[in-house]
């Protein structure tokens, strides 16, 4: 049942360093799409004063996440929550942030939408989005690399694709989601803070 993706693997370390600068000491932490579920345990291992709730679509990712959970033996992971972000209902009410690595490209755009009403509802005032993964800022790629990414993307699925950041910062604003900073990471992949503003909507 437990699943390994090597890229979570490379990933999970850089993605750490913007965690611990960004996320609050304390609080519950919703992590949307977790796959495999090494993530949620390297985090939970890394903030421990922290709370993972990881969470994904399907019931096999689930099954990984639960194995990953009970290997580490982590006392601040929650048993991870079957969540598909396209739905109205989200079993969880209030986060006090809310992280996605990977996701938004390897999904029709209408579960990054989903993504963002779903944060717009749960996150308090002041607490942070995270989003993580490779992005076009102003409709141009950032590299080679992601221009045949994009294209094998979208030849596995004509709704996936690699996602323009400036249009996701257009719909989170939208909804009242602050776009803070984005952070350039290895293998042309960048993260994306938001932060949930205090103006409400
Ligand atoms: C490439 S994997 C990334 C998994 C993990 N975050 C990582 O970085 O290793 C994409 C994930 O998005 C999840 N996903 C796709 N559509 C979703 C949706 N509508 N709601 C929630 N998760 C979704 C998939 O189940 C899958 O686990």
């Amino acid at each position: 049942v437990k699943r390994q993706a090597p890229a979570a693997d490379r990933n999970k370390a850089p993605i750490a360093e913007v965690l611990e600068r960004v996320l609050p000491e304390r609080g519950t932490v919703l992590e949307i799409a977790s796959g495999t579920g090494q993530h949620a345990v390297f985090f939970a291992r890394r903030f421990p004063r922290l709370v993972w709730q990881p969470s994904d679509l399907g019931d096999e990712n689930v099954a990984s996440i639960r194995a990953w959970i009970a290997q580490e033996k982590l006392e601040n992971v929650c048993e991870p929550l079957a969540l598909d972000v396209t739905r109205d209902e989200w079993a969880v009410s209030a986060a006090d942030a809310v992280i996605c690595i990977n996701m938004v490209h390897i999904a029709p755009w209408r579960a990054c939408l989903g993504l963002l009403d779903g944060a717009a509802r749960l996150l308090r005032s002041g607490a942070p989005l995270l989003l993580y993964g490779p992005y076009k800022f102003a409709g141009e790629h950032t590299a080679p690399s992601n221009v045949a990414f994009d294209t094998r993307l979208r030849s596995e699925d004509p709704e996936w694709g690699v996602r323009d950041a400036d249009e996701i910062v257009r719909e989170a604003e939208r909804r009242g989601i602050a776009f803070q900073e984005k952070v350039a990471m290895p293998a042309n992949n960048f993260t994306l803070v938001f932060r949930r503003s205090t103006l409400g909507r």
